[in-house]
């Protein structure tokens, strides 16, 4: 018997947990709709051509080595130029990293002692307490305000800083909810980082996915002295998951920053390198055509448009409208998201992932809908979970 470590039981992952429940409606034979999965290329959406023959390139001429372990200068000076557009100044390092996953994983590792802890936005992406969980660092939700389009609270952000917490994460737009921050609630959250000196972590990897008038803005470029870790990489915006190359940007005070960034550079090394050929898709993609922004999102308007309008449609759901990214996290009338969706999954074959799995006020429910598929398939998904949520509802 090999004993695994216990570290492991704190970790959950409920975007990729869910698919058991799907793989048991498989076995029935119900056709399946995949809305849980944050995947552009498992619907009607490709890769920009110039980024694929970027790395063809980069291959026939031999880039198949390792390279430095910040990333080949290429991409490195790449994402620079992409930081000054972003306005994001003092920047003091730049790390190409295998998706972002990679680059936060790093970021918290380097940042973290067991019992240190950060501020993590609830709902969020799960892979930041999966981390914590690893790090032995406990969870420190702040909640995102639902009546206040998912804007975060700063007033619970202030009330949730204790001793050993060391930074904030903010995702931006975020997933779940798709709510896009006001400059003001950046000001607002750069001001309690400052004042609590705190390393802030920017998650910005859907900064292109935006709605209507939407603005994004980087908090790094808001104060240029507070050290800031500024994440992206190439799988929403740019359409290539696979492709498994994200990076982050450290900017801020120089000397602030100093002892964790040589701590981050250790961890960069002893992992050698991110994949070095497809390093070539960073320049091709920040500075090559954009066009397919507007195919994505003259596609994804409609959907987001119709997701908001039927799910509201439905008695017992209510659904924020999400100004970004292709996530929508509707609020469910019922008692237990999980059970509700474990069921909605069995009965219709229409897969979503539970509120819960993501972080939420206790005592709400929710699911998340990724509203990527083509608008038939998200027609029908809605209807059926119309006729769910009744058939619940009568229960
Ligand atoms: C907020 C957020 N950050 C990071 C990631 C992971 O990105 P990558 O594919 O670059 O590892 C995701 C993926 O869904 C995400 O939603």
């Amino acid at each position: 018997m090999i004993k695994h470590s216990k570290k492991c039981d704190n970790v959950k992952y409920a975007v990729r947990d869910i698919l058991s429940v799907a793989g048991e409606a498989k076995k029935k034979g119900l056709p399946l709709h995949y809305l849980n999965i944050g995947d552009p290329l498992k619907f009607d959406h490709s890769t920009p051509q110039h980024m694929i023959e970027a790395v063809h390139k980069a291959m026939l001429e031999g880039q198949n080595g390792y390279c430095a372990s910040s990333g080949t200068d290429e991409a490195v000076e790449a994402v620079k130029r992409e930081a000054k557009r972003l306005n994001i100044q003092n920047v003091q390092d730049v790390f190409i990293t295998s998706g972002a996953s990679e680059a936060i994983e790093l970021c918290l590792t380097a940042l973290l002692d067991p019992g240190d802890n950060v501020l993590t936005p609830f709902p969020g992406y799960p892979l930041y307490t999966a981390v914590q969980a690893k790090l032995d660092a406990p969870e420190n939700p702040y909640y995102l305000d639902e009546a206040n389009d998912w804007m975060p609270d700063p007033d619970d952000i202030r009330k949730k800083i204790n001793s050993r917490t060391k930074a904030i994460v903010l995702i931006n737009p975020n997933n779940p909810t798709g709510s896009v921050c006001s400059k003001e609630m950046l000001m607002e959250i750069a001001k309690i980082a400052e004042e609590k000196d705190l390393l802030v972590l920017c998650d910005e990897i859907y900064d292109k996915i935006l709605y209507d008038d939407a603005k994004h803005i980087s908090l790094a470029s808001l104060n240029p002295d507070l050290p800031v870790i500024t994440f992206n990489g190439v799988s929403k915006s740019y359409i290539a998951p696979g492709f498994r190359i994200g990076w982050g940007i450290a900017s801020g005070n120089k000397q602030k920053l100093s002892g964790f960034l040589d701590a981050l550079n250790k961890l960069l090394r002893a992992r050698l390198c991110a994949c070095t050929p497809v390093m070539a898709s960073v320049k091709a993609a920040l500075e090559g055509p954009q066009d397919h922004l507007t195919a994505l999102m003259k596609k994804m308007t409609p959907r987001r448009d119709m997701t908001y309008k039927m799910l509201n449609d439905i008695e017992g759901i209510s659904c924020v409208k999400p100004k970004g990214a292709f996530y929508a996290f509707p609020k469910l009338d019922v008692k237990d998201d999980a059970d509700f969706v474990k069921s909605l999954i069995m009965e219709t074959g229409v897969i979503v992932v539970p509120g819960s799995g993501f972080g939420q006020k206790p005592g709400t429910q929710h699911l998340r809908i990724v509203f990527l598929p083509d608008e038939a398939t998200l027609k029908d998904s809605y209807m059926k979970l119309a006729e769910f949520m009744n058939k619940w509802r009568r229960k």
